[in-house]
């Protein structure tokens, strides 16, 4: 039985150091010291013993038990030192390896144009509006005094859904007028940016669809001053203190008086040039005095408030602050013109 203790426990060590993973250390550990291994089958046999043996194989197998858990521990320390090695060398991260740059996009040049515009009016006490841009005729015209036969609502000019000219793509924002008149307290002071769309053909300075900031403010004693003042603070902002707008008279059916405003070339200072088109200037916004018919058909007393109202061509504004010569270049999406912004 010696010779066999002996035996087991050589053999056991041997096996134990030359195990590769944690798995073949533990069938080494269940083939030698489990329920049915060898050392407990020999470890059986000691009833056979006489009474004076006995204890002297009982201290010598339980001396090849501690031998062998302790080379088992030993072992099982190393095996699992050797795993996390090798994962932290696989899993090395080698921080002197140049990063993938990502590209970040950011916002197109019109929508920079609108939050600094939203960002004056919003300053000074006006409230955002968005709206529908699929419009009932009642609204984009009726309510704004363009009665039946108003040149702007010929089909050659505007997008309608259904025969009787009812339902359209609003052609203006200024039908946002009507829809802050009807649903808000006075007094009012509103912008309502967003998409509009006409039968244009596509050129240098046209689109079929393209972008309007409205304004409108109503209150009582408001005045055409109050109206230039605004416009001349918001241009100057936008575009620089010192820059020169001037007022033109106009007609739109929705102001009375009506007027256009103009800001000067801002590329040859009022000389003329091809960006201006040899005038000098550039007409960015119709504006004027809200007429009293609309006032009166959204239920207000044009004898108590009045009013004014703009509507901006946002395009135009962007392709003056950022000095954009051409329409398309803003709807195309070119990169390339893109990332200057
Ligand atoms: N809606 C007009 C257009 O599209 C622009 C405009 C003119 C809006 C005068 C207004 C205004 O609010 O008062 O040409």
């Amino acid at each position: 039985m010696k010779e066999q203790l002996a035996k087991i426990r050589a053999e056991a060590l041997a096996a134990f150091s030359s195990a590769q993973t944690a798995a073949e250390l533990d069938a080494l550990r269940v083939q030698y010291l489990g329920k049915k291994g060898e050392l407990t089958a020999v470890l059986k046999q000691m009833g056979r013993l006489s009474a004076e043996e006995r204890p002297v194989m009982g201290q010598l197998a339980n001396e090849v038990r501690a031998a062998l858990e302790q080379a088992l521990e030993e072992m099982g320390s190393k095996l699992e030192e050797a795993a996390l090695d090798a994962q932290l060398k696989a899993e090395t991260v080698d921080v002197t390896i140049p990063g993938n740059v990502q590209k970040i996009g950011h916002k197109h040049p019109m929508y920079i144009a609108l939050d600094e515009i939203k960002d004056i009016f919003v300053g000074m006490g006006f409230t955002v509006l968005d709206g529908p841009e699929i419009e009932l005729a009642s609204y984009n015209f009726d309510k704004l005094n363009a009665e039946e036969g108003h040149p702007s609502r010929d089909w050659s000019d505007t997008f309608y859904f259904d025969k009787d000219s009812r339902v359209m793509l609003r052609s203006q924002t200024s039908p946002m007028q009507v829809r802050a008149m009807e649903t808000m307290e006075l007094p009012i002071r509103i912008i309502a940016p967003g998409r509009v769309y006409r039968k244009d053909e596509v050129d240098a300075t046209h689109s079929p669809m393209f972008h309007q900031v409205e304004g409108m403010v109503i209150d009582k004693g408001v005045t055409m001053a109050d109206l230039k003042g605004t416009l001349n603070t918001v241009i100057e902002k936008l575009y620089g203190e010192g820059t020169i707008t001037r007022f033109r008279p106009h007609h739109f059916p929705f102001t009375e008086p009506s007027c256009e405003m103009d800001i000067q070339c801002h590329k040859c200072g009022g000389h003329g040039c091809p960006t201006c088109k040899g005038e000098g200037w550039i007409e960015v916004l119709g504006a004027g005095m809200i007429h009293p018919n609309v006032l009166r058909m959204s239920g207000i007393d044009p004898e108590e408030y009045s009013g004014w109202a703009f509507g901006m061509g946002l395009e135009r504004m962007a392709m003056g602050r950022f000095k954009i010569a051409d329409l398309r270049l803003i709807f195309e999406n070119d990169v390339r013109f893109l990332e200057q912004f």
